[in-house]
């Protein structure tokens, strides 16, 4: 496995490797890899020829009062974890390489990008969209790899990638969960053994809607999670919204598929999640 800090050198195997016709994989981290990494990762091992994993906790997705420098690095483990996974290359660059001096050129999927979470992380799916549009140049990626979990940003990406005519497939993977159904996520490093026990609770309520749904609307599932959520130890919610599962539109309340997501704070973290709901 090698690992590459220089988008050049990035830019100059992945034309290598193209023109040999190797298919490349992209898994795209900020690092602080887990189960859910691993899963995205064993995906692209088994489906293309070469896997290419980034590491980069990207300051332009962060809000100024944000957690950027709290963000967790843990380089030397996440290394090993990607020898362990098979993985071919690392790219690990520096923020100067990603954004240098005079940086100018945004990215930004217009609507899509000031909802849900936009609405509280201002900028935020900008940041998003313009590292991804730059790490899909510098792998030439067949396919790239994006958890459900993220929900909102892969349907960004996804209209990004149709947008800007970008080569590269993008492919949803599965939410991965610990026992307790806490959806996996870097930040989960950040809860104590009862922020833990109160995050679990984010998941069976969402359980719960998904049950509901079958005889309830719209307004009745939003309520009853909301309350859900209210009660949960040291809670603060952002939002609980039922979108249109394919593109994040506003959907009718007798809608019969809908995505529920929601975003809420226990105690100083920020927990997002959400549900694929069918009738
Ligand atoms: O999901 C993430 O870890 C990040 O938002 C991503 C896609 C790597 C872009 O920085």
């Amino acid at each position: 496995m090698k690992i590459i800090k220089k988008a050049s050198e990035m830019q100059r195997i992945a034309l290598k490797l193209f023109k040999c016709g190797e298919e490349v994989g992209l898994v795209p981290t900020m690092g602080a890899l887990h189960e859910g990494h691993v899963s995205l990762i064993g995906k692209s091992v088994k489906h293309d020829d070469i896997t290419v994993v980034s590491i980069f906790v990207n300051p332009t997705q962060f809000g100024p009062n944000e957690d950027y420098l709290k963000y967790p690095r843990l380089f030397e483990q996440d290394i090993k974890i990607c020898k362990k996974n098979h993985v071919n290359y690392v790219f690990a660059p520096s923020v100067s390489e990603m954004f240098p001096d005079g940086y100018k050129t945004f990215v930004e999927v217009k609507d899509m990008q000031d909802i849900l979470c936009g609405e509280y992380r201002k900028g935020h799916f900008k940041g998003v969209a313009t590292v991804v549009a730059k790490l899909f140049n510098m792998t030439m990626a067949e396919r790239a790899y994006f958890g459900i979990k993220d929900f909102q940003q892969l349907r960004i990406i996804e209209k990004m990638a149709k947008d800007l005519n970008f080569r590269t497939k993008i492919v949803p993977c599965p939410v991965i969960r610990e026992k307790n159904g806490l959806a996996m996520s870097s930040r989960n490093s950040y809860l104590s053994e009862n922020e833990i026990k109160a995050a679990a609770g984010i998941s069976k309520i969402l359980k719960g809607a998904k049950a509901d749904f079958k005889e309830k609307d719209a307004v009745q599932i939003i309520k009853k999670v909301y309350a859900g959520l209210e009660s949960l130890p040291e809670s603060k919610i952002d939002y609980v919204e039922m979108r249109d599962y394919n593109n994040l539109s506003k959907i009718n309340i007798n809608a019969k598929k809908a995505v529920l997501a929601v975003a809420v704070w226990i105690g100083k973290t920020r927990l997002i999640d959400n549900i694929m709901l069918v009738k």
